[in-house]
């Protein structure tokens, strides 16, 4: 398959962007890697995994501020994009063509060239503002995934409710992961 880009940002749940990684990694898909520097920040607050082990699972990795990386381009081939977690203002970036930045730069290439784009939305409660963003952003073909467990699954702990949500996001893109449990009926 295609490569896939993935940014991580700087809302909670850095965890959900890590262990993505880590399954495309196990199953041999190219990744292409952005951290912004909130995003950095976060990985360090809220996991075990430092920095360098996050972009030691990346295939390429890219500098939040380099506008001149290849995946900044839309004659770069990708399957898409998924941003995990997404930020609000990463969310407001996308959401107004506001290409500041590699993550909201990729994001926008992906929309105007009518690839897949995944956002895990990350924030509670929502404003109008985050809400009218994100249907923006549905209104131009990005899909609005924030990260919710799955109750009907039976969690018994917190890896079963990350894997649960990795698992439907890579759905999104066909790849199979073991971790994810269907509803039977
Ligand atoms: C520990 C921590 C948790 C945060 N959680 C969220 C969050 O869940 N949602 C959100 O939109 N912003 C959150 N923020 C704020 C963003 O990091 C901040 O808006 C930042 O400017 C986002 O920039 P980025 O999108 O370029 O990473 C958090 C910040 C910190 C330090």
């Amino acid at each position: 398959m295609k490569p896939i880009i993935l940014g991580i940002s700087g809302a909670s749940g850095a965890i959900y962007g890590i262990r993505l990684l880590e399954e495309m990694k196990k199953q041999g898909i190219e990744t292409h890697v952005v951290i912004s520097k909130w995003g950095s920040y976060t990985i360090k607050a809220e996991t075990d995994y430092c920095i360098e082990d996050v972009i030691g699972l990346a295939s390429f990795y890219y500098e939040d501020d380099d506008l001149a990386a290849r995946i900044s381009s839309g004659s770069f081939k990708a399957s898409g994009m998924i941003i995990a977690p997404c930020s609000m203002k990463t969310l407001s970036g996308i959401a107004n063509g506001y290409s500041e930045d590699l993550i909201v730069r990729a994001a926008d290439v992906c929309l105007k060239e009518q690839r897949k784009l995944v956002l895990l939305t990350r924030e509670t409660p929502l404003s109008q503002i985050h809400l009218q963003n994100m249907l923006t952003v549905s209104r131009a073909g990005g899909v609005i995934a924030p990260p919710m467990p799955s109750f009907y699954t039976r969690p018994t702990s917190l890896e079963d409710m990350i894997d649960q949500t990795v698992g439907r996001i890579l759905d999104q893109f066909d790849i199979p992961f073991a971790g994810l449990r269907r509803w039977e009926g």
